[in-house]
């Protein structure tokens, strides 16, 4: 056994995966959460994991909840909510904190706000650690290289449906207030924000997608995470107009599972390019479902967060701290297929 790591949010859609593949890699999760039915019901199907119930108001429950644990993962969002309590109680227990966050105010925030504390504690505190922040910034990372600087970073996301969990929606709806209903959108170095509705392109995706219908300025949090650490002038992302109209409509229900491990029949490409000049580098990633393919790339970061990162205390994004292609390598060919094309070579992410 590789030790305990408490997961906060255990038993939501996406906290279930991350317990599942935590036990998979040798860890010993401690499930924790705000509900102590939800909680118990799901220490019922794993009888041999710790219980601990902690809502965000009770300090003491939450260093309970921590206790003994070399790092907690926070799966419970809206983060904008969850984040200042669990990181404070990171915080107190000198425990690496990590989230699955994909909210652009929130993950702002939490780099902004624990750099000093996080040193202080001896700390590395590894926000938006999942699909949508974390895959992007690894993408964006691996394919730039050695480049100094880039001129323009494009990320497309072709979802080909989003069922949206109920999680999904109420984060949505926090971000949409934090800004006055406003879409945000990165222009001129920095983030901005938009009236009235995205523009809609197209986007000619790798195979099998090919060419789609993308909602422009699509703004996810990868738009935080990238240019934290990334010299970037322009940054543009783009999601297919079959996902946005899934996830916009309230009648589409949540994700229906599709095999035993609970993952849907969800299929995604994750498109970057990135340009210095004339020339183009290019990161490809294809899996299933963007909620079960999280679990594994948090649980990735936490082995190298405390196995191989030789990183000081701080908060980071995950392209900033980890070796970006080691890490897509070490996911590659499952649960994502990786393809990294360097001026138009194919580059072996072995190499
Ligand atoms: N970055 C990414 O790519 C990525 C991937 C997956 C998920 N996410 C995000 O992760 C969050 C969870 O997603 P999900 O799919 O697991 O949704 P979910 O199934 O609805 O789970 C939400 C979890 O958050 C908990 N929670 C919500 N508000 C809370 C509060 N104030 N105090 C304590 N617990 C609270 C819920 O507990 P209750 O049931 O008690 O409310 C539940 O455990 C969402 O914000 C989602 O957007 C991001």
């Amino acid at each position: 056994m590789r030790g305990n790591v408490t997961v906060y949010g255990a038993y939501g859609h996406t906290g279930r995966f991350v317990v599942a593949e935590l036990k998979r890699r040798g860890w010993t999760p401690v499930l924790s959460g705000r509900d102590p039915d939800k909680l118990n019901s799901l220490g019922v199907q794993l009888p041999d994991l710790d219980v601990r119930v902690a809502a965000l108001e009770d300090s003491a429950a939450l260093d309970r909840a921590l206790s003994g644990s070399v790092a907690v993962i926070n799966c419970a969002g809206p983060f904008a909510e969850t984040v200042p309590a669990v990181v404070e109680a990171a915080l107190r227990s000198k425990i690496h904190y990590l989230d699955i966050a994909a909210e652009i105010e929130a993950n702002l925030d939490t780099l902004a706000n624990y750099g000093n504390s996080a040193r202080d504690a001896g700390i590395v505190i590894l926000p938006a650690m999942a699909f949508f922040g974390g895959l992007g910034d690894l993408l964006a990372t691996a394919a730039i290289g050695d480049w100094p600087n880039v001129d323009e970073i494009s990320i497309a996301y072709g979802l080909a449906s989003w069922h949206p969990t109920a999680g999904t929606r109420a984060a949505g709806k926090v971000s949409r207030e934090r800004r006055g209903g406003r879409r945000i959108a990165f222009a001129n170095g920095r983030l901005e924000h938009r009236d009235g509705p995205a523009p809609v392109g197209e986007w000619t995706f790798p195979q099998p997608l090919g060419r789609q219908r993308v909602v422009t300025e699509f703004t996810m949090a990868d738009a935080v995470t990238i240019p934290h650490h990334i010299p970037v002038a322009e940054f543009r992302s783009y999601m297919t107009v079959a996902a946005v109209s899934d996830v916009i409509d309230p009648s589409v229900p949540p994700p229906i599972a599709a095999d035993d491990s609970g993952r849907s029949s969800q299929t995604f490409i994750v498109d970057v390019v990135a340009r210095l000049g004339s020339a183009v580098r290019r990161a490809v990633a294809g899996g299933r479902d963007i909620y079960a393919v999280s679990a594994p790339i948090v649980v990735e970061a936490l082995g190298r967060l405390l196995n191989d990162t030789a990183a000081a205390p701080g908060v980071y994004t995950a392209g900033e701290i980890f070796d970006a292609r080691g890490f897509l390598e070490a996911l590659s060919p499952q649960p994502l297929s990786i393809e990294l094309f360097l001026e138009g070579q194919k580059f072996d992410l072995a190499s």
